[in-house]
């Protein structure tokens, strides 16, 4: 550890930081726009400048390293005026859009104009024309006027995916970003560039004029579409929002994880939201005997019924005849519930485990395992094996199909004639699905964001995570629907006990 000066308080720091990064660890701000923790400094856009005792001109705070007793002024007279300074500069090339600008509400540039800027606008000249509607990706909109140049996409594209599409192409004033030769940016981490943009210059197609950021609530939580647990924000509307709701979440961008994701998610995990309003199960419903339609029922009456089967078929020493289809994307608190219900209180029914089948992995963030939680499946002895799946379904009379996974193994057609022979079918499920049409009672369950709960990442971290949304319609999460089961179903004493002993 050093000791430094900062505004003239004494702080102890470690070597070898920069001294922006000294004064972050210390609580002092010290406005930048070109830095980014993840990145190599670049020290372009000059936003950083401070005073160093002894130095006579300036210094970039984001590439100077710190030594024992330097003393550091980073909110002086000389200081706020260069930063303001700085900003003219960049301003005078920038077109000023932000009503209509995606960024605005959480623009850097923005930000800094109001806190150091506020200088009266000098500038008489015509504003440079360049592209404002550049494709550079399947996702992505590069707006060149507004973009500063402070190349942290290029730096991202370089050193985090090295795939280099992006460059800075000719020199001075007439500088800036492009793509070479017209080939795009295709890569599975291309929508990070939209967050580490400081202004508005790269926009993403999936948000670009959806929604104003000012009126998104943000909340942390796990993307649950594979193996590693990437710490994610979900952008939502919130209820209070005075007007019609289309939609509740708008999009999804990483939060910083240095065990798990660094600072960044993939496309994935970005785009893969829709899942969370789009085709949603909303009410329990049981099919009608007589006219084969669906019709809503209450989950007092799924309950009962249900329960009644379980009880008649214990009473009638045929638990054998329960069966239960469980996916490998729940949480570890569920299969604790799974286990009880099935393999402790009915022993002798019979369960088996499906998850979604394997996707492409990437060696960095994306898994071959589309789960989210097969470790923790795992732990509570829910594991996929490969089952004679005619066997299995065969002697049943009551099937619980927790998700639509088993028909990413078995065709419909084939399914259809097997279940054709199971008396009770049962699905419980977030969204609509294959399975819907050869199901009897079909229950709306929670999606990840409308639960609390916790996954193992393919690396055995346990992450916990809270509901960040409330459940869609008449969405339960699995617990509550195994617990108001066990109720109706005569194993709740035993159920409780096990609850307690585990
Ligand atoms: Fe230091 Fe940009 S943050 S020069």
């Amino acid at each position: 550890m050093i000791k430094i000066k900062i505004n003239g308080k004494e702080y102890k720091v470690k070597e070898n930081l920069t001294i922006l990064e000294a004064a972050r660890q210390v609580g002092v701000e010290i406005p930048h726009l070109c830095y980014h923790p993840a990145l190599e400094p670049e020290g372009s856009c000059r936003m950083c400048l401070v005073e160093i005792k002894g130095v006579p001109k300036l210094q970039l705070a984001c590439s100077t390293l710190v030594k024992d007793g330097m003393e550091v002024e980073t909110d002086n007279e000389k200081v706020r005026e260069a930063r303001k300074a700085v900003l003219e500069f960049l301003l005078a090339g920038h077109p000023l859009d932000c009503p209509i600008c995606d960024k605005a509400g959480e623009c850097k540039l923005q930000d800094y104009y109001y806190k150091y800027g506020l200088f009266e606008d000098k500038f008489e000249e015509e504003k440079p024309r360049r592209n404002k509607l550049m494709r550079i990706a399947p996702n992505l909109i590069l707006d060149q006027e507004r973009c500063i140049l402070c190349t942290r996409c290029v730096r991202f594209l370089r050193e985090i995916t090295k795939t280099e599409e992006l460059g800075v192409f000719n020199r001075g004033k007439e500088s800036l970003i492009s793509v070479y030769e017209q080939e795009l940016v295709e890569n599975n981490y291309s929508g990070n560039l939209v967050d580490i943009c400081p202004v508005g210059a790269i926009t993403d197609i999936d948000f670009r004029f959806k929604m104003r950021t000012w009126f998104l609530e943000k909340k942390k939580s796990i993307c649950p579409l594979c193996g590693r647990g990437c710490n994610i924000n979900i952008h939502f509307l919130p209820d209070t929002f005075p007007f019609k709701r289309e939609r509740r979440v708008y999009r999804i961008t990483p939060e910083p994880n240095p065990k798990i994701n660094g600072y960044w998610i993939c496309n994935l995990g970005r785009y893969g939201y829709h899942y969370i309003d789009n085709d949603r199960i909303l009410v329990p419903s049981k099919r009608n005997e007589n006219s084969e339609k669906l019709e809503e029922i209450s989950w007092r009456e799924f309950y009962e019924d249900i329960g009644n089967k379980i009880k008649v078929l214990i009473r009638r020493k045929k638990g054998e005849k329960i069966g239960a289809v469980v996916n490998l994307s729940l949480t570890n608190e569920e299969y604790e519930i799974l286990k009880v219900f099935f393999k402790q209180c009915v022993p002798q029914s019979e369960i088996i485990v499906l998850g979604k089948e394997k996707g492409k992995g990437d060696n960095f963030l994306l898994t071959e395992d589309r789960n989210s939680n097969t470790r923790g499946a795992k732990k509570f002895g829910f594991i996929e094996k490969k089952i004679d799946i005619k066997k299995f379904l065969n002697n049943k009379e009551l099937v619980i199909f927790f998700g639509h996974e088993i028909t990413e193994h078995y065709g419909i057609q084939f399914l259809s004639e097997i279940l054709k022979n199971i008396k009770t079918k049962v699905l419980i499920a977030s969204n609509k699905g294959p399975l819907i049409n050869l199901m009897d009672y079909i229950l709306p369950s929670c999606v990840v964001a409308e639960k609390e709960g916790s996954f193992i990442n393919c690396e055995g971290i346990t992450q916990k995570f809270n509901r960040v949304l409330e459940p869609l319609g008449k969405s339960k999460s699995e617990i509550e629907i195994l617990t108001s089961l066990a109720q109706k179903s005569g194993i709740w004493r035993n159920f409780l006990l096990y609850r307690r002993t585990g």
